[in-house]
């Protein structure tokens, strides 16, 4: 869970970024025999898109995008999944299928297979798709892991990168996340870890970002963080970062706030506001990109209920911001969530249904909120 400066913290123990994520490798997705089953390219449900009482429905009265993270294993798996994604959601973003892993496996070689067959889901039910992330320090193929690569090679994969996947997907994204956690949890600066800070230096942000707009100059282009959806300290230096690259004419247009949140510790309702509003201030959009709302094992009716009130407030602040139109939720059923595996079993049931599809009290909540 992302805290104050970026650090995550579990049971009250602070552990790093990079242990977390080394966790998330059994994150509760796909079974490796998934794969035989069919695809959900341009599929339909069979589930009208917006039933009455939806979500869809009732964001869209309210101009909001309700998003959802999509694993198509979990489609491919169990029907109900995309049943109820469909019905309750006008949103999609892939959880890992966009990704510098999924994409270019093999180095020059693009892969937009499992990609397609998200874009295919969305078209079928109306959705509109965050594309994420072109550039992450996570994610990335054996032949960039662990690499440094000289400058020129470097900025030569990722302009390669950049304009293929944009090139590719053109007209068809509502929001790119060009860069994703490009801020050091360590204090002031750069995040180091992985192979574009070293081998190009700081000067790569500028760089993907102007590789962006050449690509698709009607892109929106986002910047998307984690632990920094309050008035932080790594908020505080977002906030000045990306002032100053807006003033050296760097385009960006939007900054996605992830929102992964202990239900019993997250920020104060105002203080996302205030936050959210400086951005907007700034000239950025703002997008909620990732949000889930973590319990404690064991949790029983009374944190299902805490719960539920910070999904409330945090769609009643989005709605009430100046310029917060979308909110993605990481994932929508208990069954394919990210937490159990990231916390390694100590958080738990972080969405608005649990593992059998049943709504939530969160899900009330959301509802609540958006009439
Ligand atoms: O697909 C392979 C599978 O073939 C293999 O058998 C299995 C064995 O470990 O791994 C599978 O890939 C895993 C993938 O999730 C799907 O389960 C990766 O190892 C694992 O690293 C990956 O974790 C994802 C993580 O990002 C890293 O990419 C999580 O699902 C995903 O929820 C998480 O999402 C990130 C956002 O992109 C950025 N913000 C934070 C968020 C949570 O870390």
């Amino acid at each position: 869970m992302a805290g104050k400066g970026g650090a995550m913290s579990v049971h009250g123990r602070r552990v790093s970024r990079r242990d977390f994520l080394k966790a998330a490798g059994t994150a509760g997705l796909a079974s490796a025999g998934a794969a035989a089953l069919p695809s959900c390219g341009g599929l339909t449900t069979g589930v009208r898109a917006g039933a009455a009482d939806s979500l869809r429905r009732l964001a869209a009265k309210k101009g909001l995008v309700i998003g959802s993270a999509f694993s198509p294993a979990a489609f491919r798996k169990d029907p109900q999944y995309g049943e109820i994604l469909a019905r309750e959601f006008n949103g999609l973003v892939a959880e890992n299928a966009m990704k510098l892993e999924a994409l270019q496996r093999v180095r020059g070689q693009f892969d937009f297979g499992r990609a397609e067959e998200i874009m295919g889901f969305a078209r079928a039910h109306d959705m509109k798709v965050r594309a994420v992330p072109l550039v992450w320090h996570e994610a990335l193929p054996d032949w960039a892991r662990g690499r440094t690569f000289p400058r020129q090679e470097a900025l030569d994969i990722l302009r390669e990168h950049i304009i293929t996947v944009m090139r590719h997907f053109r007209g068809r994204i509502f929001a790119w996340d060009v860069l994703n956690e490009a801020l050091s949890d360590k204090g002031p600066g750069l995040r180091e870890e992985g192979p574009w800070f070293h081998s190009i230096g700081p000067d790569y942000v500028e760089r993907v970002y102007h590789m962006a707009h050449e690509a698709d100059p009607d892109a929106a282009l986002f910047y998307n963080e984690f632990g920094m959806d309050g008035m932080s300290d790594k908020a505080d230096r977002c906030y000045r970062w990306i002032k100053d690259l807006l003033a050296r004419g760097v385009p960006i247009h939007g900054l996605g706030l992830q929102y992964h949140v202990q239900a019993d510790a997250h920020p104060a309702a105002a203080d996302v506001a205030r936050n959210i509003r400086r951005f907007n201030d700034l000239g950025l959009t703002v997008h909620i990109t990732e949000l889930d709302v973590w319990l404690k094992k064991g949790a029983g009716p009374a944190d299902f209920e805490r719960q539920a009130a910070v999904y409330r407030e945090i769609f009643e602040t989005a709605l009430a911001a100046p310029k917060c139109p979308a909110v993605f939720l990481w994932g929508f059923t208990d069954r394919y969530s990210w937490v159990p595996g990231i916390s390694n079993g100590t958080y738990d049931q972080g969405l608005i249904f649990d593992r059998e599809y049943r709504p939530k009290p969160a899900y009330e909540a959301i509802a609540a909120a958006l009439r």
